[in-house]
């Protein structure tokens, strides 16, 4: 097995798999790095000249993109051929939930990872090293170890983790300065040898200090960890929000109190309408998943109470705007600014406003969205997946506008659902001024200036507040 690696393939062009392999080929211009789909839109898109169509919006991402793609950064459709090229193989496609038969709605779907194994061990004609880049549950190493032994060429295959670590909105500023990257491998000589192949790649630009090694297992449980504990401060923050509300204290004040201390540290205390993307709430039902089939359900209740404390939180903001509007929202505009799951992305997965406009769709509000990033064709589509009546009736009850002033023109209210920076700069005085009376803004980011629209004349409700 080669120790210096020359040529990486990395299966799934996504937020995860498109991003750091631009980095990695960016920091390493003497290795050939081919990120492979078989969405040929999305790679279509990857290799668009127009820099603005690449298939996902990072800030920074494009100038990484224009200096590495085609000097050592390649997109393709052809599968086979970069495994077959590849010493180092990234798998990191998508695991969503399960959304059928054991494990439905808790468990993540190693469908995708299993057919990468599969493709890899069909194709592989040389040694390889796989690396898990997708978050996956614990022990998915000995299943993707067990398709490459048995189905394979007689190849040696070394296993490893490298979990992602990065967040939307900020990935090329997390690529380039981690806070830690973490491989984990076999400890014996092949998966040591292995391990610094990986090491190696990173240390191009990550100080070696930075750099973890441990076991396959470990890594694979640090990744659901991390993300667990990132969550459960938002949850906890957002449980004390509402004691916050009826007892006169503002969440903001208490955050920035505790967040003081040391040992507990400012940052994920804002408390919103409820966290979103892709991994918080899968990598939890994956835990608690995976705690319930050890039979420890103490631990599993434990982490379930994370979510459960989430979906209460998004609902308790629809209600809140239900109420408000004296229990009549019928046929009333409510304008949404912001879809996407946070700001500087265009990324809806488990955006809390999917739910929020759901419920409110349910008492048949007219819903008008403004987003700058996100496209009506997905905002409908996220509608769509929640199946909960037909894309009709969502298209009838859901609309976008492309311009914030026009979206909240006639509205009863305005509800902030993600904390894009452009929504502070707006001219709120001429949007007063445009909507029914009384104006309501329901803040669910703490991103506005709220005694600035006080003063000019609105209704503001803020969470926690
Ligand atoms: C997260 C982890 O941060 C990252 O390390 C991991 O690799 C993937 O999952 P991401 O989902 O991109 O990243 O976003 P993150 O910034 O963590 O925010 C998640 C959600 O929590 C967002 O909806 C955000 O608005 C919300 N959030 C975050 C809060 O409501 N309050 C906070 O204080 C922080
Ligand atoms: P993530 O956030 O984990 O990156 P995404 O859904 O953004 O997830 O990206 C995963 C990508 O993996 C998708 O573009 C999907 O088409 C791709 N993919 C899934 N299975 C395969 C496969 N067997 N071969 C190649 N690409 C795949």
């Amino acid at each position: 097995m080669k120790t210096k690696v020359k040529n990486i393939c990395c299966i799934g062009a996504g937020y995860v798999g498109g991003p750091t392999m631009a980095v990695i080929a960016q920091k390493n211009p003497d290795i050939k790095v081919t990120v492979v789909d078989i969405n040929a839109e999305r790679i279509a898109a990857w290799n668009h000249n127009d820099l603005d169509q690449l298939p996902i919006y990072e800030p920074g991402l494009d100038d990484v993109v224009l200096e590495a793609r085609n000097r050592n950064l390649f997109f393709s459709t052809d599968v086979d051929a970069a495994i077959d090229a590849a010493d180092m193989i990234f798998i990191s496609v998508n695991t969503p939930t399960k959304t059928y038969g054991k494990g439905k709605g808790m468990a993540a779907d190693l469908k995708y990872i299993e057919l990468c194994a599969r493709q890899i061990a069909k194709v592989a004609k040389t040694d390889k090293i796989v690396v898990e880049k997708s978050t996956l549950p614990v022990r998915t190493a000995q299943t993707i170890k067990s398709i490459l032994q048995n189905t394979g060429n007689g190849v040696k295959f070394q296993i490893l983790s490298n979990p992602e670590f990065l967040a939307e909105g900020t990935a090329v500023q997390d690529l380039m300065a981690p806070d830690r990257v973490l491989i984990g491998g076999e400890q014996t000589e092949l998966g040591m040898k292995a391990i610094a192949a990986l090491v190696d790649v990173y240390s191009s630009w990550v100080p070696i200090e930075n750099i973890l090694t441990t076991n396959l297992w470990s890594s694979e449980l640090s990744k659901l960890t991390a993300n667990a504990f990132l969550a459960q401060r938002v949850s906890s923050i957002n449980a004390l929000s509402e004691l916050c509300e009826v007892t006169g204290a503002d969440v903001d004040e208490v955050a920035n109190a505790i967040g003081k201390d040391s040992r507990i540290g400012p940052k994920f205390l804002k408390s919103s309408v409820g966290f979103g993307g892709s991994c918080f709430q899968k990598d939890i039902l994956n835990l608690v998943y995976i705690a319930k089939s050890y039979g420890l359900n103490e631990v599993a209740d434990y982490w379930e109470q994370v979510i459960i404390m989430n979906d209460y939180q998004k609902h308790r903001f629809a209600a809140k705007i239900i109420q408000t509007l004296y229990n009549t929202i019928s046929g009333k505009k409510i304008a949404f600014l912001g879809w996407a799951f946070k700001k500087d992305t265009n990324d809806t997965r488990e955006s809390a406003a999917i739910y929020v406009a759901d419920q409110l769709i349910e008492e048949q509000a007219n819903i008008v969205v403004y987003d700058p990033k996100v496209t009506a064709q997905q905002m409908q589509s996220d509608l769509n997946y929640l199946n909960t009546r037909s894309e009709t009736e969502n298209e009838t009850f859901l609309t976008t506008i492309v311009d914030p002033y026009e979206t909240c023109k006639d509205a009863h209210a305005i509800a902030v659902l993600t904390e894009w920076d452009e929504f502070k700069a707006y001219d709120w005085q001429r949007i007063y001024e445009a909507m029914q009376k009384p104006a309501f803004v329901f803040d669910g980011r703490g991103v506005l200036d709220h005694e600035q629209l006080r003063t000019i004349g609105f209704q503001v409700y803020a969470i926690g507040k």
